[in-house]
């Protein structure tokens, strides 16, 4: 069931040394280039990286929160292209937690890397760091790395005493 799903993914950091396999590899991406676009426009790209030495320059394109990416077994580089997509932020999201959500229900581990809007130590925008790593041409902009794997332990699921029902609002706030 898709609530149970939901409950149950949390970011996972740690992954075994399991490769993930092809078929794998092809939900995931299946699940992103079935994702719905604003106007059907389609504005993302993808890369897909296993390459360690890769891996490695990417979990570095920023000083926090991207470390893990270099014991993970698989990346997924979401871009975007403004000039197809005025939205192409909302439209590269979705495919994101679409990929998110697939790998959860693989079994698989994931966790979102923010690059959108981050900078390196020396002032250097993250999404150049990864431009240059994974030789994206110009027009294009960086949302995000995807690190995906096998989970090296399961988290807990979360419960309903998170759900934050105080920012529901019916009718009007
Ligand atoms: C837009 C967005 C950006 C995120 N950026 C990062 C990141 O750069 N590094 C990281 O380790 N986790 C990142 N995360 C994961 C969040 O920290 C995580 O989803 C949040 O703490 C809730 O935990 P959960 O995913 O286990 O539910 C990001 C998540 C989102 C939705």
């Amino acid at each position: 069931m898709m609530l149970e799903l939901i409950r149950k993914r949390r970011s996972c950091r740690k992954f075994t040394e399991e490769k993930l396999t092809q078929e794998e590899i092809d939900q995931l991406l299946k699940s992103a280039l079935w994702s719905p676009t604003s106007k059907n426009n389609r504005p993302w790209e993808f890369v897909v990286v296993d390459n360690p030495d890769t891996l490695e320059a990417l979990s570095q394109c920023k000083p926090h929160g991207a470390a893990f990416l270099a014991n993970a077994p698989l990346g997924v580089v979401v871009l975007g292209d403004p000039g197809k997509s005025d939205v192409w932020v909302e439209d590269c999201s979705i495919a994101s937690i679409m990929m998110q959500m697939t790998a959860e229900s693989l079994g698989l581990g994931s966790t979102w890397i923010q690059v959108r809007l981050r900078l390196d130590e020396e002032g250097n925008t993250a999404q150049e760091n990864v431009k240059t790593t994974i030789n994206a041409p110009d027009e294009l902009e960086v949302l995000g790395i995807l690190a995906f794997g096998h989970k090296a332990k399961e988290r807990e699921p979360y419960s309903e005493d998170v759900l934050l029902w105080d920012r529901v609002h019916f009718g009007k706030m």
